[in-house]
C-alpha cells in the first residue's frame, strides 16, 4: 500500500482565482504544515523532489490565447524539459490536476490539459483532471473537488497509520 510523505499545492495563476482555491485547500489538507507545501509552478522542481511517494496537487489557470499563467510557464517549460530527457516513466507518485478557465475563450483550458497529457507521460499513475469553467460552474464544483482531494488525502493518511501500526502487530 502507498504512503504519502510529502503533498505538493501548486498552483499559476494571474488574476488569483486559482490561488485562492489552493490556498483554501491548502489549509483544509489534515495533515501537519511540514509536510504540505504550496507554491507556483514555477518553483516546483520535479527533478529535486526527493520524495518517491509524494502527491502532486496542480490548480493551473489559462491566460492569452490558451497560455500558462506567468507564474507557472517557465515551470511548464522545465516540466516538458524533463519529460524529454527521461528514460522511463515515474512510478508510485500520484497526481490531480484542476484547470481554471471560461468556455467563451477558443482555448478552453489549454494550459491545464497540456499539462495534465505531459504528466501523463511524465508518471505511470492516470492521475485525474478537473476543469472549472467560469461560464458556467459555480463555487460548488471547486468545493466538490476540494472535498474530493481532502478525502483521498484522508484516505492515505489512514492507510499510512494502518501499515504503521500493523508493524507492530
Ligand atoms: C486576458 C485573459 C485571457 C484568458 N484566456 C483564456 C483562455 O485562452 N482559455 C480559457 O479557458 N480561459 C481564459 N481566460 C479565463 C481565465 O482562465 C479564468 O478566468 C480563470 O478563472 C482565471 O484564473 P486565475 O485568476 O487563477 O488566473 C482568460 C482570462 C483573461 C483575463
Amino acid at each position: 500500500m502507498t504512503v504519502p510523505s510529502h503533498i505538493y499545492i501548486i498552483y499559476g495563476s494571474t488574476e488569483g482565482h486559482s490561488e485562492k482555491v489552493a490556498h483554501t485547500l491548502h489549509d483544509k489538507l489534515p495533515i501537519s504544515s511540514s509536510r504540505k507545501s504550496l507554491l507556483t509552478l514555477n518553483d516546483f522542481i520535479l527533478s529535486e523532489c526527493k520524495d518517491t511517494e509524494a502527491r502532486l496537487i496542480f490548480l493551473i489557470s489559462t491566460t492569452g490565447d490558451g497560455e500558462f499563467p506567468e507564474n507557472a510557464v517557465l515551470g511548464w517549460k522545465r516540466l516538458r524539459e524533463f519529460s524529454r530527457n527521461m528514460s522511463s516513466k515515474i512510478s508510485q507518485i500520484e497526481y490531480r490536476v484542476c484547470g481554471f478557465g471560461d468556455s467563451n475563450y477558443r482555448n478552453f483550458c489549454h494550459s491545464s490539459k497540456c499539462l495534465y497529457r505531459l504528466l501523463q507521460r511524465v508518471f505511470v499513475n492516470q492521475g485525474d483532471l478537473t476543469l472549472i469553467d467560469d461560464a458556467i460552474d459555480d463555487d460548488t464544483k471547486i468545493s466538490q473537488w476540494i472535498t474530493s482531494v481532502v478525502s483521498w488525502i484522508k484516505e492515505l493518511e489512514y492507510n499510512r497509520r494502518w501499515n504503521w501500526i500493523t508493524r507492530f502487530i
